[in-house]
């Protein structure tokens, strides 16, 4: 026997019987975004790898480490690790700003990045998430935040934990860097290299690191005082104070993490992520923030945005196991043709129904149309002779004959 080919590591096929737990997530996705206006756009899953860099920042993890890249005709392309700067790209070159604000986009799909795969973290791992376009008041990020939450809900997430953020914009974070810079200073040697790279390129993405050795310096009595600090310009702690008071009218319950300055270079002001701990494991399904500099960066007018995205792999390992559907009728009969027949009539009334293709002795058809079926349509040469069906309820045993042209009167649930 030749060796067996195996699924890439990072990477899940997603099985028949969890598929339901998908499309139930995405249907709700697609109910509850397009009851706050939001409109489904696809992009490519491959992009200029510039995009990234550019978008995304190349200070970031994302970036230096994780990108899928190849060459194509001296062309280097990236699979997306994300869908917001392929989201703005679009955006931009399809001239969206035009349309009249918000503009609000969500999306699904998969996304591609070379982390170490554990429980939770793939390589290939899928995202639904949106992305509001033109409006820089607080009153945006409510409402993203209450989408995200109000979401989490739909699916039966209710032990939520909103933690919120401001980074503030890029004038008052210039002051806060270099204090950061100043008081890390003296401890720049024992930092990790990576953090030796931020301190020059992003002082804020230290705060993120996982190493304990960076995580034992940052701890420090005086580091902590001016990570801790209160740094915002006016306008964005009004922006900030604004957006809590939207939050606390509308009942949503968040707490503020001063450290959180998440994974990617693009956010200003507001950022935020969710946890949720349903059925006891915890963790970030969801994550997001206000990218205003995104679209100028990557070549369009200034237009102010927001959004978040959620990792599906995640959502769906927190919620219960469901049920495989089953299918509304099983037709047992010895003779194909006349199953055949009666199965095409039953489909085009809109009837899920299977026949046996095997030439099964009937005790074994009736047998698999317990395991499979709501209902076994019995076509012996009785029924056949009198254009009759027997129906049996498999849930019940209950088993009745009805004339064939009508029987699917009797498949409802
Ligand atoms: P992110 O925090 O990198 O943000 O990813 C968002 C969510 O995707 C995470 O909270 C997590 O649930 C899921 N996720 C990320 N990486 C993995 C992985 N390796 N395996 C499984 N799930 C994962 C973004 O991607 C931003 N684009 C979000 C955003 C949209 N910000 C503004 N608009």
């Amino acid at each position: 026997m030749t060796n067996m080919i195996k699924v890439l590591k990072g990477t899940k096929d997603i099985l028949p019987q969890d598929i339901e737990m998908w499309h139930f997530v995405e249907e709700n996705a697609q109910n509850i975004f397009s009851s706050y206006g939001f409109k489904e756009i696809r992009t490519p899953i491959i992009e200029t790898t510039d995009l990234f860099s550019r978008g995304v920042g190349d200070t970031t993890d994302i970036v230096n480490k994780e990108m899928y890249t190849f060459e194509k005709s001296d062309r280097s392309i990236t699979l997306r690790p994300e869908n917001t700067a392929g989201v703005v790209r679009s955006y931009i070159e399809n001239g969206m700003h035009r349309l009249s604000a918000p503009v609000k986009l969500w999306y699904k799909g998969p996304m591609f990045r070379y982390e170490r795969p554990q429980a939770g973290r793939q390589r290939q791992f899928n995202q639904i998430g949106v992305e509001m376009f033109g409006i820089d008041k607080p009153a945006a990020d409510a409402e993203i935040i209450l989408t995200a939450v109000n979401f989490l809900k739909s699916i039966g997430l209710n032990n939520l934990e909103v933690e919120i953020n401001s980074i503030g914009c890029p004038k008052c974070r210039t002051e806060y860097k270099e204090k950061l810079k100043n008081i890390i200073k003296p401890y720049l040697n024992e930092l990790c290299e990576d953090c030796q790279a931020r301190y020059e390129k992003n002082p804020l993405r230290l705060l993120d690191c996982k190493v304990s050795e960076c995580q034992n310096i940052y701890a420090k009595k005086e580091i902590q005082e001016v990570i801790l600090s209160d740094f915002l310009c006016k306008d964005c702690c009004e922006h900030y104070s604004e957006l809590k008071n939207f939050l606390n009218k509308l009942n949503i319950k968040y707490s503020e993490n001063k450290l959180l300055v998440r994974g990617l270079d693009y956010y200003t002001r507001t950022v935020f992520e969710i946890k949720s701990n349903n059925l006891g494991s915890q963790n970030a399904v969801c994550g997001g923030g206000r990218y205003d500099g995104l679209v100028e960066q990557l070549g369009g007018e200034h237009t102010p945005a927001i959004g978040f995205a959620m990792g599906m792999e995640r959502l769906i390992s927190l919620l219960p196991q469901q049920e495989t559907k089953k299918l509304d009728a099983f037709i047992v009969s010895n003779s194909s043709l006349d199953a055949f027949l009666l199965a095409e009539e039953l489909r085009k009334k809109g009837i899920s129904v299977e026949i046996d293709l095997a030439n099964k002795k009937f005790t074994k058809q009736l047998e698999k149309a317990s395991k499979i079926a709501k209902f076994a349509l019995i076509l012996g040469e009785d029924e056949i002779l009198n254009e009759k069906v027997s129906i049996k309820n498999l849930f019940t045993g209950e088993q009745i004959s009805v004339d064939k042209k009508n029987c699917y009167n009797y498949l409802g649930s």
